[in-house]
């Protein structure tokens, strides 16, 4: 197949574009920098310059390709509200070029499905936006999903490996800058995590195996991982006091991560490996955080 991935460069789409590519697929890949596109180019992709708030290099990209794969975003939470935006008009621009039958998948979060603490996210469960998290991706496929484009949306975990594990290099980070490794109260909440190559396979099945209409996957290879045992785990490894701080002076202590260091969102992907035969085989979250350089 011929697959356009945008975020190509990224932590993910790295390890996606080796992927297809590997599998025999032919990859082109968006870049906005000269390094990008050498490693690209280096990895047999063909490179495709533009930016997501350049809709017409987006659709340019995507134009006669089989499928496209969302994996970019611009991560500077300081415009987290611009950046959704952002990524909402990347996808329906990318959508717009489509022509029915063909596939465009999006990336999603488990952290962006409706649920509150001790829901386990399924895939049959609506996805959500609020204040804290502006991002509707999984919306902005409508469009393309009504003209018969087939639409695969991954939602996706902490994806990890031994360099980065989602939004725990934030914990980490402050843990380091605070020289205590925290949690919230009893630090029961959970984040659901999967392995980074494990994640890149599902990616992978999810572009040669979705249908028509909508789907949606859970890249999930843990369910639930509580946050006072990654605490402890990045206590350990940075060699400082791993502490409780109560709810009441969590703002303080997380400042703009409060809302995320409280959050319980623990998902399933019992769905997801039926359909697509998705077994992910890669280390624990833990594990990982063990085996890395602190
Ligand atoms: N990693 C996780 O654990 C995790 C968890 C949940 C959801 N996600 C989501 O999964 C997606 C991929 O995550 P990631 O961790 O692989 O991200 P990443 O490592 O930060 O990579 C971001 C990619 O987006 C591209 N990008 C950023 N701003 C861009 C812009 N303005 N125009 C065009 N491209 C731009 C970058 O490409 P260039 O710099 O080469 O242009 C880069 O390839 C994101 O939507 C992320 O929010 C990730």
């Amino acid at each position: 197949m011929r697959v356009f991935v945008t975020g190509a460069t990224g932590f993910i789409g790295t390890e996606l574009v080796k992927e297809l590519i590997e599998a025999g697929h032919q990859v082109r890949g968006l870049t906005r920098s000269d390094s990008g596109a050498a490693q690209l180019k280096s990895a047999g992709a063909e490179v495709h310059r533009g930016d997501l708030e350049d809709l017409e290099s987006l659709r340019s990209g995507a134009t006669g390709m089989d499928a496209v794969v969302n994996l970019a975003f611009n991560h500077d939470f300081s415009k987290f509200a611009k950046n959704g935006a952002d990524e909402r008009q990347a996808i329906e621009a990318l959508g717009s070029v489509l022509q029915p039958g063909k596939l465009l998948v999006v990336t999603s979060g488990t952290g962006l499905v409706s649920g509150g603490p001790g829901h386990v996210r399924m895939e049959s469960d609506p996805a959500s936006s609020s204040a804290a998290i502006p991002r509707q991706p999984e919306d902005a496929t409508q469009a393309a999903a009504a003209r018969g484009v087939h639409v695969a949306i991954v939602r996706l975990p902490q994806v990890h490996d031994t360099r980065k594990q989602g939004l725990v290099p934030m914990l980490t980070q402050m843990a380091r800058d605070k020289g205590v490794s925290a949690y919230v109260g009893d630090g029961a909440q959970r984040w659901a995590a999967a392995p980074l190559k494990d994640v890149a396979h599902l990616y992978r099945l999810a572009v040669e195996r979705t249908g028509p209409g909508v789907t949606v996957y859970h890249a999930v290879q843990e369910e639930g991982v509580a946050l006072r045992d990654i605490a402890a785990t990045l206590g350990k490894g940075l060699k400082v006091p791993v502490v409780s701080i109560p709810p009441e002076k969590a703002a303080e202590h997380f400042e703009w991560f409060a809302h995320f260091a409280a959050l319980d969102m623990p998902a399933s992907s019992d769905w997801t490996r039926k359909t697509l035969g998705w077994e992910p085989t890669g280390p624990g979250l833990i594990e990982d955080l063990e085996h890395m350089t602190y």
